[in-house]
């Protein structure tokens, strides 16, 4: 029989394996922290889930218990080791069309409107993807905004897509998917995301013309943004689920300074504004314009 390692009963330790034991201080350490770095508010509900993407910290590392990973994070050398950290706690899940009405939205209302009043002057057509994951969000924008505006070269148009994950950019970036990712969208969808031959096997990787629509960035919401916008449309979905109200407000009134009047926001299924804001009115499923 093995002998527990660890007097503790809810040690998790088998022999020849790093120790992923997460004592409540370590926790609460870990959620102080991410707190502090990303906003990003872990509950204790989630401590199965926190000691699980520790533990791939602790392996890459070679270390031999989650203690010691956070003992190490308290000295001054692991300071390198906080983008990794965030890396590691942050739920990346995301799909192409997620919450398809606002793929629709853009594409029928937003865009014909815009190429109207810009097209023909070079004018300007700025959205930003702030929190694009993987660059499924991203790249469903792109695709809409292609099949509006055909080849057309008379606007400016450019999709700005951050993230603060910085693995998760890069394979952003790199637009290479599982190519049964693409069989499974909805029929009307598929042929919008124009795919490049040559990927490898059970791969399919996005055209070059809707990948060059796009910029990718590391940015932390949390943080100073640089951009001075003024943005057409915002895509904020599926993160301030993680964010606190305080943090939250603080976000959105950033992101109403960057909207244009007339812009758009969207959140994502379960999101609404921590609380109703002056210049920001309800028009659709979690869609909202800014009016002033
Ligand atoms: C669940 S995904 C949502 C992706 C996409 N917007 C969607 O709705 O499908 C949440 C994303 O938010 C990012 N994120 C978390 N905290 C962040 C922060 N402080 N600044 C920027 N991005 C953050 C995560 O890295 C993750 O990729």
């Amino acid at each position: 029989m093995t002998r527990p390692a660890s007097s503790n009963p809810f040690a998790m330790i088998q022999p020849g394996m790093a120790d992923v034991t997460l004592t409540r201080d370590d926790m609460k350490f870990i959620a102080t922290l991410v707190y502090e770095q990303a906003g990003i508010v872990i509950r204790e509900h989630k401590e199965a889930m926190t000691r699980g993407r520790l533990a791939r910290r602790v392996k890459a590392l070679g270390m031999g218990s989650v203690a010691e990973y956070c003992a190490f994070l308290k000295t001054p050398q692991a300071a390198g080791e906080l983008p990794e950290l965030i890396n590691a706690v942050t739920t990346n899940h995301t799909a192409f069309f997620r919450e398809r009405h606002h793929f629709d939205h853009l594409r029928k209302d937003v865009m014909p409107r815009l190429l109207q009043e810009r097209g023909g002057r070079r004018g300007r057509i700025r959205i930003w993807s702030a929190a694009c994951s993987s660059g499924e969000e991203p790249y469903s924008i792109a695709a809409s905004c292609r099949d509006v505006m055909g080849p057309r070269s008379d606007v400016d148009f450019k999709i700005l897509a951050t993230d603060i994950d910085t693995d998760i950019l890069v394979r952003a970036e790199a637009g290479l998917y599982p190519a049964e990712l693409f069989e499974r969208l909805p029929g009307d969808v598929k042929p919008l995301l124009k795919l490049e031959g040559g990927a490898g096997r059970g791969e399919a990787r996005i055209v070059e013309e809707l990948r060059r629509m796009i910029a990718f960035k590391r940015l932390n919401l949390i943080e100073k943004w640089p951009m001075s916008g003024p943005f057409d449309v915002i895509f904020c979905r599926n993160v301030f689920i993680y964010f606190d109200t305080q943090t939250k407000a603080s976000i959105l009134d950033r992101f109403v300074a960057l909207l244009a009047p007339g812009g758009f926001l969207y959140l994502g299924h379960s999101e609404s504004l921590p609380q109703p804001h002056p210049k920001l009115r309800l028009i659709g499923r979690t869609i909202y314009e800014r009016t002033a």
